[in-house]
């Protein structure tokens, strides 16, 4: 595999390969020594078009970890503040010769148009397209879960919250699905992409209900940034909830709801959390909640993925010195 866009581009062997390979580089990474020199001379680049803590900082620890070197590009400060298109912008960083982009972009499909274009050769991972996909988290998500459950299959997953808006649910249905488990989507309808129906999942509007019955509980933030404004959506009898309270009432993750779980459940968030909204801040800082550890995790698990798109594949710098064939 050459690229990593969509967590559909991962069969269950190779998605299991990615998973056991960072299960063995979180356990280099315990030792004292944690850098390892696999990937010395080449270049990695985080092309940040869109706001993020988690995915930029882990991708640059993995990186490191691994001997590379990182390239931070964040489109705020950049000459795409003056217009700059994504061509140019690739154009400038196959100059730099990068081996690998790590891309985040407001607009769904970004990394695949970077990975088809023909405008570079690096390798191309989506680091969350718009409200499309970002399978390096569902690969952490379920990294998180094989550690604390001993496996996928028949696991019994509940995402919660905004589905509509969320590349992380779309990533995680496929790649869970991929690997046995049994996931439930749990939303007000107006949260609920169309099309919900043909995903590999099951769809519920009563948390109450799932909870029981759950292995996993997942819950999303609701990204009122990509919503209309309150007043437009009102005009448009499309208003996509009633209130932050009247929400938080229906579908947070109360201290009385995490006591419905199984006694050997997890609760788990992408991050960034809005405590109070669709988790309380007890929940959310608990012991059943490895919010923390996922965020571990996803050091290891970008580890294994620049390793194994990276490894084997000839370093851009020898493309160079060849004339670039
Ligand atoms: N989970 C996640 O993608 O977080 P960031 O937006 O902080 O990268």
């Amino acid at each position: 595999m050459r690229h990593l866009l969509s967590a559909s581009d991962l069969s269950r062997d190779e998605a299991l390969l990615v998973l056991d390979t960072a299960e063995r580089l979180r356990e280099l990474a315990d030792r004292p020594i944690k850098k390892l020199p696999t990937l010395r001379g080449r270049t990695v680049v985080n092309l940040f078009f869109e706001d993020s803590t988690r995915t930029r900082i882990s991708f640059e620890a993995a990186a490191k970890r691994l001997s590379a070197d990182v390239i931070n590009f964040s489109a705020r400060g950049s000459s795409v503040a003056k217009g700059e298109s994504l061509k140019d912008t690739a154009l400038t960083l196959e100059a730099m010769g990068a081996d690998a982009v790590v891309v985040r972009h407001s607009a769904s499909g970004a990394p695949h148009r970077l990975a088809t274009s023909g405008w570079i050769r690096s390798s191309v991972i989506n680091a969350g397209d718009g409200t499309h996909e970002h399978p390096t988290q569902a690969l952490l998500d379920a990294f998180t879960i094989r550690r604390h459950l001993g496996g996928l299959e028949g696991r019994r997953v509940t995402i919660v919250g905004d589905i509509l808006h969320s590349r992380v649910a779309r990533s995680n249905v496929l790649l869970l699905s991929t690997l046995g488990a049994e996931v439930t989507l749990v939303a007000p309808p107006t949260l609920l992409p169309v099309g919900v129906e043909q995903w590999s999942c099951a769809v519920s509007y009563d948390l109450d209900a799932v909870l029981p019955k759950s292995d996993v509980v997942m819950m999303l933030r609701v990204q009122r940034e990509r919503m209309p404004a309150d007043s437009e959506a009102r005009a448009r009898g499309t208003a996509y909830f009633p209130s932050a309270r009247e929400y938080s009432r229906r579908y947070g993750l109360s201290g009385d709801r995490l006591a419905a779980l199984p006694d050997h459940a997890i609760v788990m968030h992408p991050g960034p959390m809005n405590r109070g909204m669709e988790i309380s801040a007890d929940v959310a800082d608990s012991p059943r909640s490895v919010v923390v550890e996922q965020v571990t995790n996803g050091v290891a698990v970008r580890m294994a993925v620049l390793y194994l798109l990276l490894a084997g594949a000839r370093p851009a710098s020898d493309e160079a010195e060849r004339g670039g064939e």
